[in-house]
């Protein structure tokens, strides 16, 4: 009967679905009945896929989706050739890797939507000491695929409902079951002290996911015989599992989109109905995630007088070079360029910059503006070029969507960004997409050998600025150095 239950739960989407034209009338101002335009509805994982493939650089490719739910599955193995997908397997509700990792991300104490990045950082301080158990409750099957054990779980009993705080802070209902609770102990309350058993609970979640995603992929490299791979998906946001991919499979190429979980899906769903739907030809591939907002130099002069700060205005060439010697000298920098990236990561378009020679960092930052766990890391931002001399991988990864292990003798020059196990998750920067980023960093290179700049998001517990006059509040508010507002530089 569950294919008539998941039936019913289909057609109760549907309906809301239907207020689409609703919402699209009440966000646009628009009267009742004046949008005329069909909706065309896509299913979930067809959306993840085409936001992966349709925007990759393959003709061909095996493609996995891969999430918590969406459409009422979580888990989708299909092909694309040229402007189609195909499916070829799936996984239904209830069963679900993403589940898997959220119910024990809410185990150790982090409760809110996307925390599982949390326990992936984690992970490095533990010892996958509970593997076993783990195996357990994320079962692993020989025909490829995998279920879970639903005694450990209680989402297919008491469904997955999410509940919005306050500050709009969606917190979904918890997901693990007494028996879970009896097995691994009590949850770990909110700002308990994280333990070497939280640690090593984070390493055992984090490398059965990897296994299990190393062995989906196992089963779609035999069912597909193609070297080239796209994945997406909230899990596909496991930049950690995805740095080990090439290496554990069969796969040879990889491509992950800036925005791999639900947000992209956006993306997917227009690539989708243009590719596949209008049967239009592949657009070129996407390596630039800079689609958000951006302001002149005009418009920000404009904001600058009207809040009376003092600024300095450079060219291009002036401006970076300026920006690196301040690098350089040890000051936090506030990076406002050009378009937002779409998706989660900073990609100097918003970004905070420092040093990444520095040991203090971490703290200075910490002290200074971010005030975030402190097992978190901070990523570095390294030429294109210079990966190989940095990193044991030679690879790409213009989104941060990997992170790599940093070559032993690399890691006490730029201990900023090496995290706890001597990983980064690096974003590997192109001077044809990043050109102005690209120079900053080949500026501070000539200053200090090194092609490396720490890059974390630019914000204070908030969403990432996305104007110049949120970028300034945010300077105003915290003791950041130096604010780069485009061609402007404003110091305290
Ligand atoms: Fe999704």
């Amino acid at each position: 009967m569950a294919w008539y239950n998941n039936l019913l739960k289909r057609r109760k989407n549907l309906k809301i679905i239907n207020d689409v034209h609703f919402l699209f009338e009440s966000n646009f101002d628009l009267n009742k009945n004046e949008l005329n335009n069909k909706i065309s509805f896509i299913e979930h994982h067809m959306s993840h896929m085409a936001s992966a493939f349709f925007a990759s650089p393959f003709n061909e490719s095996a493609i996995l989706s891969i999430d918590a739910f969406g459409d009422f599955s979580s888990t989708v193995l299909g092909f694309g050739e040229g402007n189609k997908i195909t499916k070829i397997e799936e996984v239904n509700f209830p069963h679900s890797v993403g589940q898997f990792y959220t119910a024990f991300t809410q185990y150790l104490g982090f409760h809110h939507y996307g925390d599982e990045y949390k326990v992936m950082g984690l992970a490095p301080y533990g010892k996958p000491k509970y593997l076993k158990e783990m195996e357990e409750i994320l079962v692993i099957e020989n025909d490829g695929l995998f279920h879970l054990n639903l005694d450990y779980f209680t989402h297919h009993t008491n469904g997955v409902n999410t509940t919005m705080l306050e500050n709009n802070d969606p917190t979904p209902s918890l997901f693990f079951s007494k028996k879970f609770e009896k097995v691994f102990g009590p949850v770990r309350i909110k700002n308990e002290k994280l333990s070497q058993y939280h640690f090593d609970i984070a390493s055992s979640v984090q490398k059965h996911c990897e296994n299990t995603i190393f062995h989906l992929l196992k089963k779609l490299y035999n069912k597909t015989k193609i070297k080239n791979l796209c994945i997406a998906g909230g899990v596909a946001q496991n930049s950690v599992a995805n740095g080990k991919i090439i290496q554990n499979t069969n796969f040879t190429n990889l491509y992950i989109p800036p925005a791999a979980h639900d947000s992209g899906t956006s993306i997917g769903s227009a690539l989708f109905y243009y590719n596949q739907v209008k049967n239009m030809q592949r657009s070129p591939p996407m390596f630039n995630p800079y689609l958000g907002s951006e302001s002149s130099n005009e418009e920000i002069e404009v904001l600058l007088k009207r809040k009376k700060i003092d600024y300095k205005k450079y060219n291009d060439n002036d401006l970076v070079n300026e920006t690196a010697q301040l690098l350089f000298d040890g000051n936090v920098i506030g990076w406002f360029q050009g378009k937002a990236e779409f998706g989660p990561r900073a990609l100097g378009g918003r970004s905070i910059l420092v040093d990444p020679r520095r040991n203090d960092a971490k703290k200075l930052l910490n002290a200074k503006i971010k005030k975030r766990e402190s097992f978190r890391p901070f990523a570095p931002s390294i030429l294109e070029e210079f990966v190989n001399e940095y990193f044991e991988v030679d690879d790409k990864a213009p989104f941060m969507e990997k992170v790599l292990p940093i070559k032993t003798n690399m890691q006490n020059k730029i201990p900023a960004v090496t995290h706890v196990d001597g990983s980064g998750r690096l974003q590997t920067v192109n001077k044809i997409n990043s050109p102005k980023y690209y120079a900053l960093i080949n500026s501070f290179y000539q200053l200090s050998g090194v092609p490396i700049l720490l890059n974390t998001s630019f914000n204070e517990n908030e969403p990432i600025v996305n104007v110049p006059e949120e970028a300034l509040n945010c300077y105003l508010r915290t003791e950041m150095d130096v604010l780069v507002l485009g061609n402007f530089i404003i110091r305290r």
